[in-house]
C-alpha cells in the first residue's frame, strides 16, 4: 500500500515537473506538432535534442515534426541517414511520428526520395495534416520561376485558414553569420502578403529566434537542433525574443484560430512561448 502510495506521489511529481515545463494548453483536440532545424550532425547534441522531443511528446502528443533542412552535414550514405536521423529519432519513428523536411545548402537532393522525410520525391510539396491548416514546404536553394509558380498557384488554390510555410533560408533573421537573406524576401514575402500566410518557419542560422510579427506574419528561425552559433543571434529591431546559449527546438499548437508557440532547450527550460491570433485572411480569388 505503502509502496502504491509512493508510485502515485513520484508519478504525480513527474507529471507536475511536465506540466511546468510545458506552456502550451495542450488541448486534445487542438493540431500539435514539432520543429527542428539543422539537426543532422549525428554528435552528441542531436541526440540530446532528440531524447527531448521524445520526452516531450509523452506530455504533448504531436504527430509529426517539421525539419527545417540541413537535415544531413558531410556524408549522405545510407549509414549517414542511419546515424544522423534514423538512429537519434528512432524513438518517434517507432511511434509512428512522421518527419517533413526540407532541403538545407548541407542536404544532397537525393533526400527528397528519402521515405521518412516525406517529400514525396519532390523538392517542394504541400501537406494538409487536418481542415483548415496547410503547410507549404519549399526549396530556398533554388528559388527558381518554376517553383514560385508552383507555390503562387498552390497558395491560390489553398482555401484553409491557416498557411505555414517552411524553408531553410530564413528571411528574417539577426544572425550574424547569415542573418536576413533579402533577395529571397524580396520574392517571397509579396506572395505571402498576397495569399494570406500566417506563419513562416526556417533554419539555417544555429539558434533560436522569434521576430515580431511582419505585415501580419509571424516569423520563427529553428535553426539550433544540434549545431549551435552561440552569441550569433544579435538582436534587430524586429527581433521579438531569441536564444543562443544552447541548442534547442519548438513545439506548436493550432486551437482554431490560434496559434500557441514554445521554444524549449537541450536541458528542457522553456526559452520562448506565447501565441499568435490569426489576423491575415486570404484574399479572396476572382474565380467564380
Ligand atoms: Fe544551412
Amino acid at each position: 500500500m505503502r509502496r502504491t502510495t509512493f508510485i502515485v506521489i513520484f508519478l504525480s511529481l513527474v507529471f507536475v515537473a511536465f506540466a511546468q515545463q510545458l506552456k502550451l494548453p495542450n488541448k486534445p483536440d487542438s493540431l500539435h506538432f514539432a520543429i527542428i532545424g539543422d539537426t543532422g550532425t549525428g554528435g552528441r547534441a542531436e541526440y540530446e535534442i532528440a531524447a527531448k522531443v521524445a520526452e516531450f511528446r509523452k506530455v504533448f502528443p504531436f504527430d509529426f515534426v517539421v525539419m527545417m533542412g540541413d537535415n544531413m552535414y558531410g556524408g549522405q550514405k545510407p549509414k549517414d541517414y542511419e546515424h544522423k536521423f534514423e538512429k537519434p529519432y528512432k524513438a518517434l519513428l517507432d511511434a509512428g511520428v512522421k518527419f517533413y523536411a526540407v532541403l538545407g545548402n548541407h542536404d544532397d537532393t537525393n533526400q527528397k526520395s528519402y521515405k521518412l522525410f516525406n517529400m514525396g520525391g519532390e523538392r517542394y510539396f504541400t501537406f494538409k495534416p487536418r481542415e483548415g491548416v496547410r503547410f507549404f514546404a519549399l526549396d530556398s536553394n533554388y528559388m527558381d520561376k518554376r517553383q514560385l509558380e508552383w507555390f503562387e498557384n498552390e497558395l491560390a488554390q489553398s482555401g484553409s485558414a491557416w498557411k505555414i510555410v517552411f524553408f531553410h533560408h530564413p528571411i528574417y533573421s539577426s544572425g550574424g553569420r547569415h542573418g536576413s537573406d533579402l533577395q529571397l524576401r524580396s520574392v517571397l514575402e509579396p506572395l505571402f502578403v498576397k495569399y494570406g500566410v500566417n506563419v513562416v518557419l526556417s533554419g539555417h542560422d544555429h539558434f533560436y529566434e522569434r521576430i515580431k510579427p511582419q505585415k501580419g506574419i509571424l516569423y520563427f528561425v529553428v535553426g539550433g537542433s544540434a549545431k549551435l552559433r552561440e552569441g550569433n543571434a544579435r538582436g534587430a529591431e524586429f527581433t521579438a525574443e531569441s536564444f543562443d546559449t544552447d541548442n534547442s527546438f519548438a513545439l506548436m499548437e493550432i486551437d482554431q484560430d490560434t496559434l500557441h508557440f514554445q521554444a524549449i532547450s537541450r536541458t528542457g527550460q522553456a526559452v520562448d512561448s506565447g501565441s499568435y491570433q490569426r489576423t491575415v485572411t486570404a484574399k479572396k480569388q476572382k474565380s467564380e
